[in-house]
């Protein structure tokens, strides 16, 4: 899309209704120019009307994941500046990890987003379903200049940035340890950091995001819900621009080395604290309560023995 086209629409989409004399003034077009890029909007499924003595409003934007409309909701900084959208791929993160392993310099907050992927990858090396099109799916390309050891706010950071964003439209989200957001006590969207680390120096990461936005899969093992299913029905480019923008900030926070913040951040917003858990590890079950976390991002259980018991890996189901 062309950068005037790009600007208007993002006109469009901040006001209720732009006159085509206001946009041409704004930017230095004549009004014949302005329906050019309104035309070239229209042909990329954007409903336009044109209301007499008034102007343009923007009716509906096609649910299109293209660079140029996500950009159209927010001003990257880093990351999302670069959006790669395919219609299909196998796993964002792994054609993200394909892709950090063959630049030749580092593709900071590279972002790659498809409709369906084909091996869809999620934690502890379990699949990852979604419908074609009815969830955001992609990946953020990251370098953290920590060491491996110092990376575990990172997925915690993740879990905060997508709930604020969803936050911001009017969605109130929860957080279950270590990074699955809840919707009305159903899993909504889930996060996947995948580290290329040397012992003391972590090469990159990339941070892949699954979101059920219109639809999602049966699930057999958990209850899992989309936004559409609560009455919310957002374009994915609004909701991945939202993503973004809250990335940008909470990876800030954690460049700063103020993981504390993110990790209160993360009790604010929890679905696991002070509940009854059974985590489910390699090693076994445990059932406690789950207390808080700690400065590493374990999650910190109270057994029913009593005993106090530092988890930081697993998969945890919450006890109402
Ligand atoms: C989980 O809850 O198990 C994590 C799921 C992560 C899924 C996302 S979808 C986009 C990105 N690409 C993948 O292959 N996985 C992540």
């Amino acid at each position: 899309m062309h950068p005037t086209t790009v600007h208007i629409l993002q006109l469009l989409l901040a006001e209720d209704c732009v006159s085509g004399e206001d946009l041409a003034r704004e930017l230095g077009l004549s009004r014949a120019a302005i329906w050019k890029h309104i035309s070239e909007l229209r042909s990329l499924g954007f409903t336009i009307a044109a209301q007499s003595g008034k102007g343009y409003v923007l009716q509906n934007c096609p649910d299109s994941l293209h660079q140029a409309l996500v950009h159209a909701h927010f001003a990257p900084r880093t990351i999302g500046r670069q959006i790669i959208y395919l219609d299909e791929c196998d796993s964002t993160n792994a054609r993200l990890k394909h892709l950090a392993e063959e630049a030749a310099a580092p593709l900071a907050g590279l972002t790659l987003v498809t409709d369906r992927q084909s091996a869809g990858r999620g934690r502890r090396g379990r699949t990852w379903q979604a419908g074609p099109g009815e969830a955001l799916l992609f990946s953020v390309l990251l370098y953290p200049p920590f060491p491996p050891s110092l990376l575990h706010g990172l997925t915690l950071m993740a879990g905060v940035a997508v709930v604020e964003a969803l936050a911001t439209l009017g969605v109130n989200t929860t957080l279950k340890w270590p990074n699955d957001v809840y919707l009305e006590g159903r899993k909504l969207c889930g996060i996947l950091a995948e580290t290329s680390a040397e012992l003391d120096h972590t090469n990159y990461v990339v941070l892949g995001i699954g979101l059920n936005v219109s639809g999602h899969p049966p699930l057999l093992e958990q209850l899992s819900t989309d936004l559409y299913s609560a009455g919310i029905q957002p374009k994915r480019a609004e909701i991945l621009a939202k993503i973004l923008t809250s990335l940008e900030e909470n990876y800030a926070l954690f460049l700063d080395q103020r993981v504390d913040e993110i990790y209160d951040k993360w009790r604010l917003h929890s679905h696991t604290l002070g509940r009854r858990v059974t985590v489910h590890t390699l090693q076994g079950e445990l059932s406690g309560v789950a207390r808080d976390i700690t400065s590493e991002g374990a999650l910190l259980v109270t057994l029913d023995s009593g005993e106090e018991k530092i988890v930081t890996a697993g998969d945890v189901t919450v006890r109402h």
